[in-house]
């Protein structure tokens, strides 16, 4: 049975490109004939019944704005079935049967436990780590990963004025992708991620070899998941004598414009979110896979851990020598 009144929500970690799939999934509904309203503050919102309608002014001048207008929170209520009993309640009280959920796979846990109470739901992939399965990209992970790129471009203009090495720790949580990706985009040397094991001797001695190849600096770019930057620089420097600079990003990499990648990523999602919905259909995660859009059983992608991307890994590695 097809939805008349929807609801849109962002949950957990906020990602670039959250506010244009919003956007999407309010002019989608409203270009459909359904009635759309707004959560603030995610799941904290949805207990506390902070939920307001919107029209399509209200998402006027946000496709290029990072952030969520709509907030978002880590609401630990949520995660008792009081709490989830509680957010199903509010938004049958005004009569709202759809909900579009964006964010992480925390949120997505709490989306899947909505729809065991019968509310309609659609996860859309909002966050920078890019850890969820059935989905090539998460929204945010391009943005952030441009931004990891362009702090790797500055970094190396000193490290080879000083001739010197670098260790940059990024974010990602337990997931490796964003080390990854821009390892790969920068020419990092070397990438530490927590889906593949290392040995720091070997890494120190890869530093000394790259010196005395003749390059003039070293990036060790090291994911979150594994460890601290400054522990990998101490050991190094243990092994070596020599003192890599020490760069934690942090949430410098879930600010900013997102780029057009996520800003097309998001509408796309979100369009196809309300579309499922008004098909009848509900309890999915939505992606993209291979360029196309695509809704799995949102328990089957809550239970499913993201597979790593090997061949770029070694495809890294090679180039990196
Ligand atoms: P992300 O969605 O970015 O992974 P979190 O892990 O903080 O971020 O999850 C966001 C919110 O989703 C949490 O604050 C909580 O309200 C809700 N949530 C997380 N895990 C669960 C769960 N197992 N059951 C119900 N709700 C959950
Ligand atoms: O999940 C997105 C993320 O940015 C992770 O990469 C990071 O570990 C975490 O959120 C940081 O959480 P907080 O913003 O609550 O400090």
């Amino acid at each position: 049975m097809s939805v008349k009144k929807i609801a849109v929500l962002t949950s957990g970690g906020d990602s670039q490109g959250m506010n244009a799939a919003v956007r999407a999934v309010v002019r989608s509904g409203l270009f459909h004939g359904l009635e759309v309203f707004a959560v603030q503050r995610g799941y904290a919102g949805l207990i506390n019944n902070d939920i307001r309608p919107m029209d399509l002014r209200s998402v006027g001048d946000i496709i290029q704005r990072g952030g969520t207008i709509l907030q978002t929170a880590r609401c630990k209520e949520f995660i008792t079935p009081e709490g989830q009993e509680k957010g199903a309640e509010n938004l049958r009280k005004q009569g709202i049967d759809g909900l579009v959920v964006i964010g992480g796979d925390g949120s997505y846990q709490g989306a899947y436990k909505l729809s065991k109470l019968g509310i309609k739901t659609m996860g859309l992939p909002g966050t920078i780590d890019n850890d969820i399965p059935f989905t090539d990209f998460t929204i945010g992970f391009d943005t952030a990963v441009s931004i990891v790129v362009d702090a790797i471009n500055k970094l190396r203009d000193t490290m080879s004025s000083h001739e010197r090495s670098s260790v940059v720790e990024v974010m990602g949580r337990h997931c490796g992708e964003i080390a990854l990706y821009a390892g790969l985009a920068s020419g990092a040397e070397t990438i530490l991620v927590p889906e593949v094991p290392f040995d720091l001797t070997e890494v120190s001695q890869r530093m000394v070899d790259n010196f005395n190849l003749g390059k003039r600096h070293s990036i060790i770019l090291v994911a979150e998941g594994v460890c601290k930057g400054e522990e990998i620089a101490t050991e190094i420097t243990k092994n070596t004598g020599i003192e890599p600079r020490v760069t934690v990003l942090g949430h410098i990499q879930r600010g900013g414009t997102p780029t057009h990648n996520d800003r097309i990523l998001a509408s796309s999602l979100g369009d196809f979110a309300v579309r499922r919905l008004i098909e009848g259909d509900s309890g999915k995660g939505c992606g993209i896979i291979k360029g196309e859009l695509v809704a799995t059983d949102i328990e089957k992608v809550v239970s499913t851990k993201r597979e790593f991307n090997m061949e770029l890994y070694e495809l890294a590695k090679r180039l990196s020598q």
